[in-house]
């Protein structure tokens, strides 16, 4: 399985994404600044993996902290918990995660921990939150697999797989629980403009996993539904709010909206830290708008005129209607999501 995020003891190593398919490096970033850079830069990008990063960083900014006592070890937490929580606004796993190191330091705190002992148990706190991220995308897995066909072509947007978590994936941990089933799946994956993450991440780890996969130019994916070429979709998501509404990597909506005109089933696979039930709808999603130069340039080349702009919304909304079902570790929420959402929350 592909090493997406490793803790090296005085380090958290991350395979850098903004190089691949041309070259797979796994480079070590030795401070929480350097980690809350690679976050934003989109070195490791991916809701789940984002978490994992975020939480590895704290506990690695903790672990350099020179504080000699608690009061200051706390005003170091809060400015490096600060720092994760402004890398990127959109994948609600960064704040969960954030939340999540923040009550394991606040419980230390309160046992009496010294500064050894806490800094050992947020390393423990963020290798807990990787380890179970890979078990729920495995869970996610075996459960989501049994909606896809026995044969046929699923088509899936971004990378929702072992690159943007720590491990497996989630869209396409479902897909490769499939293919393990022995379903013979043949997966289409869009390009995703602009930051590419199908043509370069999908289609690089679905071919080192010899998963059958051809890339499509974002719009072509209407033309494929419309041919009958498809049979089923299949992304991650980023946040979903109470209702079910969806938000996953720009475009998604219009996948949903083209897959429920030719009556394609269009499936989300996220963990339950995707849930962000304290939002009604989608609408109140705040949605990351990126460096416009991300547009006008492909490839570090500029095909936009010196003198024109662009917009760059990272992420778009997918209303709960177009959503078929929610796979999760814990079970696959089916419409209305209200209750099926908050009763997987638990
Ligand atoms: O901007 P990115 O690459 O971080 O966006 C990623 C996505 O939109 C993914 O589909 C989503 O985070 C789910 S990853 C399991």
């Amino acid at each position: 399985m592909i090493k997406t995020i490793d803790w090296t003891g005085d380090g958290v190593r991350m395979i850098d994404q903004t190089k691949l398919p041309a070259v797979e490096e796994y480079p070590v970033f030795r401070t929480f600044e350097e980690v809350a850079e690679a976050i934003r830069t989109m070195v490791v990008r991916g809701a789940p993996a984002i978490g994992v990063a975020a939480a590895l960083g704290m506990a690695l900014g903790m672990k350099r902290s020179e504080a000699g006592d608690t009061a200051q070890a706390a005003a170091d937490f809060r400015r490096i918990a600060d720092t994760m929580a402004g890398t990127r606004p959109t994948a609600v796993n960064l704040f969960w995660a954030v939340e999540r190191m923040t009550r394991r330091f606040e419980r230390l705190l309160e046992d009496g921990a010294d500064l050894d002992a806490i800094r050992e148990g947020l390393v423990a706190e963020a290798l807990a939150i990787r380890d179970e991220d890979i078990e729920s995308n495995r869970r996610m897995g075996r459960l989501g697999q049994e909606l896809l066909p026995s044969s046929g072509t699923v088509l899936t947007h971004c990378n929702a797989g072992a690159l943007a978590t720590a491990g497996y994936g989630t869209a396409l941990g479902v897909i490769r629980a499939a293919v393990e089933h022995g379903k013979r799946l043949r997966v289409l994956a869009d390009e995703t403009r602009p930051f590419l993450q199908g043509a370069r991440l999908t289609a690089w780890e679905l071919w080192k996993d010899d998963i059958d996969v051809r890339v499509i130019a974002d719009n072509m994916a209407g033309a494929f539904m419309r041919q009958g070429r498809v049979d089923a979709v299949i992304v991650g998501a980023d946040r979903i709010a109470a209702n079910g509404d969806v938000a996953n990597k720009i475009g998604t909506y219009t996948i949903a909206v083209v897959a429920a005109r030719h009556e394609i089933p269009f499936y989300v696979a996220a963990p339950t830290s995707t849930l962000d039930l304290s939002l009604a709808t989608g609408a109140e999603i705040p949605i990351e708008e990126r460096d416009p130069s991300e547009v006008t340039r492909f490839a570090g080349v500029r095909v936009v005129p010196e003198s024109v702009t662009a917009f760059n919304p990272a992420f778009d909304v997918t209303p709960n209607d177009y959503v078929t079902a929610i796979i999760t570790e814990r079970g696959v929420a089916r419409p209305p999501y209200g209750p099926s959402l908050a009763a997987l929350a638990g």
